[in-house]
């Protein structure tokens, strides 16, 4: 209910224009239902949410007020109270039954925390009006420092070999891939091209990789990433761009796929003719890139180098190596 909810809603506001929450994606939201204005609980509630709105909005963030009242009423209670957040009339309890705060014809009161991506990160619920803006507030700052960090899924990625026998349902697939395809591109030319193998195609694939790549041998799927050079911009200075946005859709759909509990580890260890033959890409088409799909498995089942690979830390390079400011890095001799 609440996912499907979210920001997808239009409700009149004090005014009685309609108001699209979807506006505020980008920001986080304070969804705040009260049973009826001017009552001394939700005056209270709403002067609290009034006196921090300068702390919500440091940490951008939109208070959103909701009840059953009408635009009129609230207009009233705004004016009343000067309160400077949006207020929304729900008359017909659409938002507050989706929201599953609507008890017996009556709304609940409750508060929900919606991040940037319009997606709920805590709830609230018989909410007991003293210091509870201050909660609200405390748990936005707590949530917008965290969402400072490296994106989780980003952080805890890994290309991992330990894999289970198991299928990977095709709806999980297309998923991940439709994920790689809301990966940006050059004139949004969109190069990539996937195969996923499977079933006999999979096995055939399979006899195409090195002894190296024994444990792929255990993926139930792989997603061939194929591209040509025609697909994509060509610029001066040999830009083309078709590897490049490739391999920004293969990023997106390793993160959709780490989000999802799945490996998705994409290698350049195979003979690419067969694997061409075999999945019907033609001779001129690069196949970038074999993306192994599976579940984690068991790292006992690894050789002892890729076992350690797979248990211990990730190795990168120092980020000065990589990165400059104002110069490029220099090369490591
Ligand atoms: C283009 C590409 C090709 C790769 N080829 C292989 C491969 O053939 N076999 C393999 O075991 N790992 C392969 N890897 C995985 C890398 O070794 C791995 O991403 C790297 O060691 C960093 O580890 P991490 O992804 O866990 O941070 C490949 C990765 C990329 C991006």
């Amino acid at each position: 209910m609440l996912f499907q909810f979210g920001l997808n809603f239009t409700l009149p506001d004090k005014e009685g224009k309609p108001l699209d929450l979807r506006g505020f994606l980008g920001r986080y939201v304070i969804l705040y239902f009260f049973p009826k204005a001017g009552t001394p609980g939700c005056t209270q509630e709403a002067r609290d949410f009034q006196s921090l709105l300068p702390r919500f909005r440091a940490a951008e963030a939109e208070v959103v007020g909701i009840s059953p009242d009408s635009p009129q009423a609230l207009s009233k209670f705004a004016q009343k109270e000067r309160l400077e957040f949006v207020l929304l009339s729900d008359a017909e309890g659409k938002l507050s039954q989706g929201y599953g705060v609507s008890l017996n014809g009556k709304v609940q009161r409750a508060t929900f925390l919606l991040d940037r991506a319009g997606i709920v990160r805590w709830a609230w619920h018989k909410v007991r009006v003293p210091g509870h803006a201050g909660e609200v507030l405390r748990t936005l700052q707590a949530l917008y420092h965290a969402d400072l960090a490296v994106n989780p899924w980003i952080a805890v990625r890994r290309a991992k070999r330990a894999l289970k026998l198991d299928p990977v349902p095709k709806e999980l697939i297309e998923r991940v891939i439709e994920a790689a395809h809301l990966a940006p591109s050059c004139f949004n030319n969109q190069p990539w091209r996937f195969v996923v193998a499977q079933g006999e195609k999979l096995e055939a694939v399979k006899k195409a990789l090195p002894g190296g790549n024994y444990w792929a041998l255990k993926s139930p799927a792989m997603v061939a990433v194929a591209s040509h050079v025609d697909l994509d911009c060509r610029l001066s200075d040999n830009r083309d761009y078709f590897l490049f946005d490739c391999g920004m859709a293969v990023g997106f759909l390793m993160v959709q796929a780490t989000q999802m509990g799945l490996v998705a580890h994409p290698i350049a260890g195979y003979d690419p003719l067969p694997v061409k033959e075999i999945l019907g890409i033609p001779k001129d088409y690069v196949l970038i890139t074999l993306v192994v799909l599976g579940w984690p498995g068991d790292p006992a089942g690894l050789g002892e180098k890729h076992r350690e690979l797979e248990l211990g830390p990730r190795v990168r390079k120092p980020l000065s190596a990589v990165c400059g400011w104002n110069e490029m890095p220099k090369e490591e001799k």
